[in-house]
């Protein structure tokens, strides 16, 4: 047996995925394929020492040595070829928490910033939170396929009162990892028009093979004095819930008004497990994630042809990276709310309906594909049963 085909018990562990269905609006015994974290325990080296830590029995302030940020450095590097300073390098619990900081630092109240919908709902909610304009550059969607639509794009970038733009890169939920080429478009269109960039990579690592992920900054270097880049070892090893990631700020005016919101915030030291955790994971984590990540892919692989075989109305987007997947279901000709409730009530499965990542996502449904095989294939043939029973 696979190590991840373990059905782990998550109820009644503080897990968000799986506890408080109700509070959510959905049933008490659904089935959790929503929120992005994995059903799989984190690799071994990660759990032994955390629990050499928890032994201590010391939880005090931390704050990493030089060894995490050879750590953290030493991934960039090998797996990108992407060289960091360790000065670009801030702390912070999360990426939508840097999310809110950059939008505060980078921004003034009223000012536009520029998302690309269907894209990851907190980026939407941390811009009209701060008071700052949403404005969007929807993706376009023919043929099954997302792109950008630049000349959009540009249009809306080169709107005075825009002055920041939130990439996701690889993109969730549509699956798309761009490629240097359109990096380097968008990077024009933005340094054209005086734009600065934050650019969210928390699922570079899940770029497939014949997709590679460029980091932004090796993509349009002459824009590194204007980019803020997020990483986290959160999606990658399962450690969502130490909170803990790595924001990197090469231009030292952004890094300053950036240090200085986290400073007005009251955020001083990291997570003394989350920094155990992070290095660790970087330092001797590979191999166990390139075996989760092949898992993941033979999980979708799974799903493609179930849907083939069985559901042919599902039409599922093909990624090019990540563990969602994202599933046009215009084919059931059913409204959204419809779609929902079918999901939700007929099916009795828990995941993201599309349209919280935007309006365009109204006809998608997003699946966590990080869970066991079993626990994938009992969802889909409730969705099965739910959809002949329509
Ligand atoms: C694109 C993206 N950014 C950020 C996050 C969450 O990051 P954090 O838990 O570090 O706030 C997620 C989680 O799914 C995500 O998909």
């Amino acid at each position: 047996m696979d190590i991840f085909d373990k059905v782990i018990d998550r109820k009644g562990t503080h897990s968000l995925k799986f506890d408080f269905p109700e509070k959510h609006g959905q049933k008490k015994d659904a089935l959790a394929l929503w929120v992005a974290d994995m059903d799989f325990s984190a690799p071994d080296c990660v759990v032994n020492a955390l629990e050499k830590e928890v032994k201590r029995g010391i939880f005090g302030y931390g704050e990493p040595l030089d060894s995490y940020y050879e750590a953290v450095e030493g991934w960039f590097l090998k797996y990108y070829g992407w060289k960091t300073k360790r000065e670009w390098l801030v702390k912070t619990p999360g990426i939508v928490f840097a999310l809110a900081m950059a939008v505060r630092a980078f921004t003034k109240e009223g000012e536009g910033v520029l998302i690309q919908p269907p894209v990851y709902y907190p980026f939407s909610n941390v811009i009209r939170n701060n008071n700052r304009k949403i404005v969007e550059s929807p993706l376009v969607y023919k043929n099954g396929k997302y792109s950008i639509d630049f000349s959009d794009f540009e249009e809306k970038a080169s709107r005075s009162d825009v002055t920041l733009f939130i990439l996701c890169s690889p993109h969730n939920p549509v699956g798309r990892v761009w490629t240097k080429e359109e990096l380097q478009k968008l990077g024009e269109i933005c340094k054209r028009h005086s734009v600065k960039i934050v650019a969210d990579e928390i699922h570079c690592d899940f770029a497939f093979e014949n997709h590679p992920h460029t980091n932004f900054c090796l993509a349009v270097p002459e824009m590194a004095e204007n980019v803020c880049i997020c990483t986290a070892p959160s999606k990658t090893f399962n450690l969502a819930g130490l909170q803990t990631s790595n924001i990197f700020i090469p231009g030292e005016e952004m890094r300053k008004s950036f240090l200085a919101e986290i400073d007005s915030a009251g955020y001083t030291q990291p997570n003394l497990l989350g920094i155990t955790a992070c290095q660790e994971a970087y330092l001797n984590g590979r191999e166990w994630f390139e075996k989760c990540k092949k898992y993941l892919i033979s999980n979708l692989d799974f799903m493609r042809s179930y849907l083939e075989k069985n559901i042919p109305q599902l039409k599922l987007v093909e990624p090019e990276g990540m563990y969602f997947a994202w599933v046009d279901c215009s084919g059931l000709k059913l409204s959204s709310d419809e779609l929902d409730d079918l999901i939700s009530n007929k099916a009795g499965l828990w995941l993201d309906s599309g349209k919280i990542f935007g309006e365009s996502g109204e006809q998608f449904q997003r699946f966590v594909l990080a869970c066991p095989r079993s626990t994938l294939e009992k969802a889909l043939s409730q969705l099965e049963k739910a959809i002949k029973e329509m």
